[in-house]
């Protein structure tokens, strides 16, 4: 019986991702709400799929270790004495304990020679071979060699660390590929973490990701801080990618002509430190980007944003949003100031968005609940559908043919 609502709940899915954008709804309620539906979602997309879980300046020297729980398994995010980085399995393969359990108040980052299980004082090295094990030397057949830390295959991109749980995905090269030159000029390997801020989610994945690439809710949700130098009808979005929804938000001619204004003027624009080498298109527009499911990254002149979420389940997520600069804008005159007035900014407008989203997922929850029409401006809604879709039935979305829409607009 649930198996059957499952599959009845994928084809109005597919249906729903199956028309073109100007046709586009929203997905069906239990898409946010299904226990089931999220598991399949589990298994077929994220555990296929890369996931972004860290950043290598966050296990920066041999020995640093980051704890994390990604789909209900605990990791640890490590070092080795090679300067090799690994994603490990904390569960010591002795008898099963989580060796460094985040509820018995162990922090999530830490700095150690080796990881040490607290119950029988076996230790690994920080590669996840075991390297030593107290009063084992009766038991029969027994290798240290046999028992490491289980591994989960990881690999870097632009200093962001990704796992692959069940090693199908193409290599991150393949994925990721087309957007290094375009990124080029942020130098992401580089940028450091300078604001973190914790956030429990009470709403399923989707109602994030979909949050996090449309820009159409600047126009309310956003009114009074993003709307008046970013309005969502001058956002326009790449063609599709099979991997990634890329979007622009351009600023208003206006607020264009401030920042020329203050350029001939030589003040120092509000903000971080101009990134270096961006384009004079990029200076005056933000690029959102989400690589599918759920890496959320955002390109500004001065800064990257990056959302780092952890599924919980159909209704509730964990999510740390970041803000990163250079090296330069850290060491520049003004960045204590700056740092303490974007902190303020970042917060209210992070603010109204979890205030969007807990209500759509208790909308959701409604029998009025419907598959409302999306907006041409909703189109990475579309994509993320389409890519949904595409993952329940094991391929990957195939760039479409777009209908009559799309393209930079000219911002007004
Ligand atoms: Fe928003």
């Amino acid at each position: 019986m649930v198996f059957d609502e499952i599959s009845a709940l994928c084809v109005r899915v597919a249906e729903t991702a199956s028309v073109p954008l100007a046709r586009a709804r929203s997905l069906p309620a239990g898409a946010y709400l299904s226990a089931g539906f999220y598991e399949l979602e589990e298994q077929k997309l994220f555990r296929a799929g890369w996931l972004c879980v860290a950043r290598v300046s966050e296990v920066s020297q041999t020995g640093d270790c980051l704890a994390l729980d990604m789909l209900g398994e605990p990791l640890v995010v490590t070092r080795d004495a090679a300067g090799n980085v690994h994603v490990l399995s904390r569960v010591c393969p002795h008898r099963n304990l989580d060796m460094i359990a985040l509820e018995n108040g162990f922090p999530r980052r830490l700095h150690a020679a080796h990881l040490v299980c607290a119950y029988h004082s076996w230790s690994f090295e920080m590669d996840g071979k075991l390297r030593s094990c107290p009063h084992m030397q009766q038991a029969e057949g027994f290798a240290k060699q046999d028992w490491p830390l289980g591994e989960v295959r990881s690999e870097i991109w632009n200093g962001f660390v990704f796992v692959n749980f069940d090693g199908t995905a193409p290599p991150l090269v393949e994925v990721y590929g087309d957007l290094d030159e375009l990124l080029a000029p942020w130098r992401f390997e580089e940028m450091q973490i300078v604001i973190s801020m914790d956030w429990d989610c009470a709403f399923n994945w989707k109602v994030m990701v979909e949050n996090w690439m449309e820009s159409y809710h600047h126009i309310g949700a956003h009114r009074t801080t993003l709307n008046p130098i970013m309005p969502g009808q001058n956002t326009w979005t790449e063609p599709e990618h099979p991997f990634y929804v890329h979007a622009h938000l351009p600023f208003t001619a206006k607020f264009c002509a401030e920042i020329d204004a203050a350029k001939v003027r030589g003040d120092q624009p509000a903000g971080f430190m101009l990134i270096d080498g961006i384009t004079s298109t990029q200076t005056k527009e933000w690029g959102l980007f989400v690589g599918h499911p759920f890496f959320m990254f955002l390109t500004m002149p001065d800064r990257l944003l990056w959302y780092r979420l952890f599924p919980l389940g159909a209704e509730h997520c964990r999510l740390q949003t970041m803000t990163l600069v250079t090296r330069e804008a850290m060491v520049s005159p003004n960045f204590a100031a700056t740092l303490e007035a974007e902190k303020e900014l970042l917060r209210n407008f992070h603010v109204e968005d979890m205030e969007v989203n807990r209500a759509v997922q208790a909308g959701l929850k409604s029998s009025f609940a419907r598959q409302g029409p999306l907006s041409h401006l909703e189109e990475p809604v579309w994509l993320i559908q389409r890519h949904l879709a595409a993952r329940l039935n094991g391929g990957w979305p195939q760039r479409v043919v777009r209908g009559p829409y799309y393209g930079p607009h000219t911002a007004s």
